[in-house]
C-alpha cells in the first residue's frame, strides 16, 4: 500500500529532557502545529528530529520506541549536527538571508559542509523507510538539498517540497556561496510549493538567474524533466480551534483571566522569539500608544507570549535581551498600583489556554517584519468564532495576501501601528463582526486539510503526466 512519509526537519512531537528524565511534548512553530493533526491518517510517517542530543543507545531506543507508536521516525542528532547544521546553517545563513536580514547571516564553509551531511542523513533515514509506490513530501528549509539526494537514488519517486518561509529576491539568495546548490537540491522534487505567489516568483527568477533553467507558467524545464512550481496558502486546522476556544475549559480559563484583569481591554500578541516577528517594534509602538493616546493609560492592557526558540544562536540571544529590557521600561514608566500595562510570559502555553487568550482578547497584533505564511493570525481568526475581534496584520505576512479584511500595516511604521491599535480599540462592533466572519469564511475554506489535498493531488497529476510523457 502506498503511504505519504512527510520528512522535516523537526517531529511534531520534542524530546526534552528535565533531570535525565525524558519527556515528550508537542512541538512549537507553524510547521508541526499545521500539520500535527492531520498526518495520522492512513499510514503516514513523519520522520525528522526530536529537538535534543540523544547519544546513548538505550536513550535513543527508548525515543524509537515512544514515537513509533504515535507514526514518527526520529532522526539523531549529534551535538556537532546540531550546532553546525540547525544552529548553524540553518537559523544562521538560511533563515537571516530568507527572511532579508541578511545582516545576520553568516557563510561558513564548515556550516555548510555539516549541512549537506546532515540532508544526506535524513536521506539514508527516508530510503529505508520508503517504498517505491511512497510519495515524500519534504518540508523546508532545513532539508533544501533532500530532494535532488533522494531524486539520485530513487528517480521514479513522487517527491514534493514545501516551502515554509518566504523565498527572498534572486539579489538576496546570490549572495550565499552555495546558492545554485540550494537551488538544484530544491529542483529534485516533482512539485516545488510556497505560501504565496511572490516567493514563487522569485524561486522561478533565481532559477533563471543562476541555473539558466528556463519555466513556463510555472514549469521548469530541466531536459530529462520537468518541475511544477506553485503557490499554496497553508491553512490550519479550522475546527480545532473554534471548537478548543468555545469549549469549557477554555471558558473557566477565560473566567479566571478576566478576574485577574477587570475591565481593560486586551491586546494579545503571541509569537516564537524571533527577530523576524517585529516584537520589539511592536513594544515601542504601544509605548507610542501610551503616549499618543493617554486616555488608553489604565485601560488596557498588552498581553504578550513569547515562546522561547533557538536560545543558543546569538541574535536570538540578544533580542530577548533587548525585549526585557523594552517591557522593564514601558511598565516602570506607566505601571500604577492597579494598573500593569504588558504582562509579559516567556514561555508557551497548551492549546486550551492560548485558545482562551484568543478568545478574550478585543485585538490581536501580528506583525512580522517577515513571514512565510503566520498561522497565529489564522488561529486568532479561528477562534473568534460568534464574537467580535480585531485583527492587526503585517503586510509583510503571507497571510496578508488572503486576510485583507484585517487592519493591514506596515510593521517599521511604529506611529502608523500605534494609530492603527487606536482604531482597533474603538472600531464599532458591527464593523468588527463584519470583518471577522469574512475572514472567518475564508480560513474554513481554506483549512489545513483542503492545502494537503490540493498540494498532494497536483502532485499525483504532475508525476503522473510525467511518466505518461516518458513512456508516450
Ligand atoms: O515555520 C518555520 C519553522 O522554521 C519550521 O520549519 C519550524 O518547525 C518552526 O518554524 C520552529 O522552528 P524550530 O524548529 O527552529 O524551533
Amino acid at each position: 500500500m502506498s503511504r505519504t512519509i512527510i520528512v522535516s526537519n523537526r517531529l511534531p512531537t520534542k524530546v526534552q529532557r528535565t533531570a535525565s528524565v525524558l519527556s515528550f511534548t508537542p512541538s512549537e512553530g507553524g510547521l508541526a502545529t499545521g500539520l500535527g493533526s492531520i498526518y495520522k491518517s492512513d499510514d503516514n510517517v513523519w520522520v525528522g528530529w526530536p529537538g535534543l542530543s540523544i547519544e546513548g543507545e538505550d536513550e535513543q531506543q527508548h525515543v524509537v520506541e515512544q514515537l513509533h507508536a504515535d507514526s514518527m521516525r526520529p532522526v539523531f542528532l549529534t551535538d556537532a549536527e546540531i550546532k553546525g547544521f540547525y544552529e548553524g546553517f540553518s537559523n544562521e545563513t538560511l533563515w537571516p538571508t530568507f527572511h532579508y536580514f541578511s545582516q545576520y547571516a553568516v557563510y561558513d564553509l564548515t556550516q555548510w559542509e555539516t549541512y549537506r551531511a546532515v540532508n544526506e542523513k535524513f536521506c539514508h533515514a527516508v530510503l529505508e523507510l520508503a517504498g517505491p509506490d511512497d510519495t515524500i513530501w519534504v518540508h523546508d528549509y532545513q532539508l533544501l538539498l533532500l530532494p535532488q539526494m533522494l531524486r539520485k537514488a530513487r528517480p521514479e519517486s513522487s517527491i514534493g517540497f514545501f516551502l515554509h518561509i518566504p523565498f527572498p529576491s534572486y539579489e538576496l539568495l546570490r549572495v550565499i556561496p552555495w546558492s545554485k546548490e540550494l537551488l538544484e537540491g530544491m529542483l529534485g522534487a516533482d512539485l516545488i510549493g510556497f505560501h504565496t505567489f511572490g516567493y514563487m516568483r522569485h524561486f522561478l527568477s533565481a532559477v533563471s538567474h543562476l541555473l539558466g533553467a528556463t519555466s513556463q507558467n510555472g514549469i521548469v524545464e530541466l531536459g530529462n524533466r520537468s518541475v511544477v512550481v506553485d503557490s499554496f496558502p497553508m491553512g490550519i486546522d479550522y475546527e480545532k480551534y473554534a471548537t478548543t476556544a468555545a469549549s469549557e475549559e477554555a471558558a473557566g480559563h477565560i473566567r479566571q483571566y478576566r478576574e485577574a484583569l477587570q475591565e481593560v481591554r486586551v491586546i494579545l500578541s503571541i509569537d516564537r522569539l524571533d527577530y523576524t516577528k517585529g516584537i520589539a517594534e511592536r513594544l515601542k509602538a504601544y509605548d507610542l500608544l501610551l503616549q499618543r493616546h493617554p486616555e488608553w493609560r489604565g485601560k488596557v492592557t498588552l498581553l504578550m507570549v513569547v515562546v522561547p526558540s533557538r536560545d543558543q544562536v546569538a541574535q536570538y540571544q540578544s533580542l530577548k535581551e533587548e525585549i526585557d529590557e523594552l517591557v522593564g521600561r514601558i511598565n516602570a514608566a506607566y505601571s500604577s498600583i492597579t494598573w500593569t500595562p504588558i504582562q509579559y510570559f516567556y514561555r508557551s502555553y497548551p492549546l486550551e489556554e492560548l485558545s482562551a487568550l484568543y478568545r478574550l482578547a478585543d485585538v490581536a497584533l501580528v506583525t512580522p517584519m517577515r513571514d512565510g505564511m503566520n498561522l497565529v493570525a489564522k488561529e486568532f481568526v479561528a477562534s473568534k468564532e460568534g464574537q467580535q475581534g480585531v485583527l492587526i496584520l503585517s503586510e509583510r505576512a503571507g497571510a496578508a495576501r488572503e486576510l485583507s479584511d484585517a487592519l493591514i500595516i506596515n510593521p517599521t511604521d511604529t506611529i502608523q501601528l500605534a494609530e492603527v491599535m487606536h482604531e482597533a480599540l474603538t472600531m464599532p462592533e458591527e464593523e468588527q463582526v463584519q470583518r471577522m466572519e469574512s475572514m472567518q469564511a475564508l480560513v474554513r475554506q481554506y483549512n489545513v486539510h483542503h492545502w494537503v489535498e490540493l498540494f498532494m493531488n497536483r502532485l499525483f497529476y504532475s508525476k503522473n503526466k510525467q511518466l505518461t510523457l516518458a513512456t508516450a
